[in-house]
């Protein structure tokens, strides 16, 4: 991790992240894939809101953990993510899928720091740009 990934983002705030994150993984409903996730976003206003991932007995009708946090942060009134971290167990890092990638990038701008941990370390960080180059936004909608 370089200095520069730590602008945006202060010691606090990313433990704030980090802790609402664990909170909400051992809250996962993950009977099938016994994978759980939880993810925290911190809204422009310093509030932080967070989201377990919720599968379904109809496999591809589960929610990630991070369509939840962001659900969360809508449903509060803030439609501005200012960072987003998400932890999960096991060797690999729990970077966001796809899918999430693109529903963060409708409220996130492209530098907006992305934290990967787990139960006990923050073990990376990104940008969103980093995770999702060259993307499609709500901008390019507006002309
Ligand atoms: N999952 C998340 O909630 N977030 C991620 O970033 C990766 C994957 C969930 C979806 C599914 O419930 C389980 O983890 C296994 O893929």
């Amino acid at each position: 991790m370089t200095d520069e990934d730590d602008t945006m983002l202060n010691d606090p705030d990313r433990q704030r992240l980090l802790d609402a994150a664990r909170a909400a993984q051992a809250r996962a409903y993950a009977p099938y894939s016994h994978f759980a996730v939880g993810a925290a976003v911190l809204d422009d206003q310093g509030r932080v809101h967070a989201g377990c991932n919720v599968e379904n007995a109809a496999y591809p009708q589960g929610v990630c953990a991070e369509a939840g946090a962001l659900s969360a942060m809508v449903l509060a009134g803030s439609t501005r993510v200012r960072a987003l971290a998400v932890v999960g167990d096991g060797a690999g890092l729990v970077t966001p899928c796809g899918g999430c990638r693109q529903k963060l990038r409708e409220f996130a701008a492209p530098d907006t720091p992305v934290l990967v941990g787990d139960r006990h370390a923050l073990r990376a960080q990104f940008t969103l740009a980093q995770l999702l180059p060259d993307s499609f936004g709500p901008e390019n909608l507006s002309s």
